[in-house]
């Protein structure tokens, strides 16, 4: 019984003791102050352990497509080079006041690591340090282009890095989208056909973080309206394509399959010019937004989201592919 009650009065002790200890304000939030070696060990023990535990069961993809690559490039010079640095450039001087101070993930991924735990990283962030979660948790798909560009890193030389990447100091949307607004080696999709009316609407939509995109909630973060529209003008040149290709897919651009909507009555060369052109757009861009509309329908985002997600909630995979066969490039 005594000793019961000694252990008991031991334990709440403790307690009160750790409680102290943290309301006391000794320890030090500063990030100037660093860390003690033993608060970092612990730290990166538990956070690898929670990484390690809940990235078991994710499948990976195919890593290997080059417009995964160059996407991942893309956002990673954007937003992730200033902290982590990147082939020939160290990371901007603010990264070395940050505590833990991010790594240097040129040389962490020389290591080999699971993909799957650098994707949980990357789409999750890292609670209580600088590292971000992606901007939106609402698809994968850009997260995974991460990946397969951090992995492809080390082998990429310095002018490997810039061609693929571009430079953020120089250029910001033509950086990805290309200075004629045609998406670099077709890997981002086309602004040149849309009308500027069209543009400023998804922008708007990105930058209020109401489309599902983390490349561009990030891209267009911090734009005004009377960027937006300036933007808009320049990009939207409403160039047209004639589609051309084979004959199922302008069947349900025309709207002669049944139980399909005519696609052309709203995004053929003279649908309403809010709403976007597809002929001569990037096929891959196509067939990803068309998935998108079906798994988060009108959680995709966009300002008239609901309209196109009624529209094609019917479309199956291989009808996705025709269409976007015919019109995309
Ligand atoms: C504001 C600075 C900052 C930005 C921006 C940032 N990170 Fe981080 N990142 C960190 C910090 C700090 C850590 C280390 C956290 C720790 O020690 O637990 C980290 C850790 C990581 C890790 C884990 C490294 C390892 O070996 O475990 C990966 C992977 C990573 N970041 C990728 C990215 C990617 C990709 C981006 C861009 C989308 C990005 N980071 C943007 C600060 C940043
Ligand atoms: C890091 C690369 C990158 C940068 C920089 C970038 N974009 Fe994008 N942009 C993308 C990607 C990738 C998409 C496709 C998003 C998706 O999958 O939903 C996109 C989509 C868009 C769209 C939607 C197109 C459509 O047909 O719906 C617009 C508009 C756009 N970007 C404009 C801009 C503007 C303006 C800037 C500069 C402020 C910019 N982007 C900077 C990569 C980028
Ligand atoms: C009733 C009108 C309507 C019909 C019919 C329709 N769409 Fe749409 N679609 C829209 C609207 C409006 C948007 C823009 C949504 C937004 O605000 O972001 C859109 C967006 C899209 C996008 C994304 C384009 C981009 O640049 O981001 C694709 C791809 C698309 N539609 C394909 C199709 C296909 C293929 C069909 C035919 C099977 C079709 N749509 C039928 C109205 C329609």
């Amino acid at each position: 019984m005594k000793r019961l009650r000694l252990l008991i009065v031991g334990a709440v002790g403790a307690v009160a003791g750790v409680v102290l200890l943290l309301l006391s304000g000794v320890l030090n939030f500063a990030a100037s102050s660093g860390h003690w070696d033993v608060t970092d060990l612990f730290f990166d023990l538990a956070a690898r352990q929670s990484v390690t535990l809940r990235s078991v069961g994710i499948d990976v993809p195919d890593l290997d497509d080059p417009r995964m690559i160059r996407r991942g490039a893309g956002h990673y010079e954007m937003v992730c080079a200033a902290c982590h640095g990147s082939p020939g450039r160290p990371p901007e001087a603010f990264a070395a006041n940050l505590t833990p101070r991010p790594p240097l993930l040129l040389e962490q991924m020389q290591r080999w690591r699971p993909a799957e735990r650098t994707f949980f990283t990357v789409k999750h962030g890292i609670k209580r340090t600088a590292m971000p979660a992606w901007p939106t948790q609402l698809r994968d798909d850009e997260v995974w282009e991460m990946v397969a560009f951090l992995e492809a890193m080390p082998s990429l030389t310095t002018d490997d890095y810039r061609a693929l990447a571009g430079d953020r100091r120089i250029a910001n949307c033509t950086n990805c989208h290309g200075d004629d607004g045609r998406g670099r080696g077709n890997a981002f999709p086309r602004l040149d056909i849309q009308s500027s009316l069209y543009l400023a609407g998804a922008l708007r939509a990105f930058r209020d973080g109401h489309r599902a995109s983390g490349t561009m909630i990030s891209a267009a973060s911090g734009l005004t309206d009377a960027q937006i529209v300036e933007l808009s003008a320049v990009l939207g040149q409403g160039t047209v394509v004639e589609p051309e290709g084979a004959e199922h897919g302008r069947a349900i651009a025309a709207g002669e399959v049944a139980g399909l909507p005519a696609c052309d009555s709203c995004h053929g060369p003279s649908a309403r010019p809010d709403f976007p052109r597809l002929a001569g757009q990037q096929r891959d861009f196509l067939i990803r937004q068309l998935e998108l509309f079906t798994t988060l329908q009108e959680q995709r985002g966009g300002v008239h989201a609901e309209i196109m997600s009624t529209a094609v909630h019917r479309l199956t995979p291989e009808q996705k592919e025709s269409v976007a066969d015919w019109y995309g490039d």
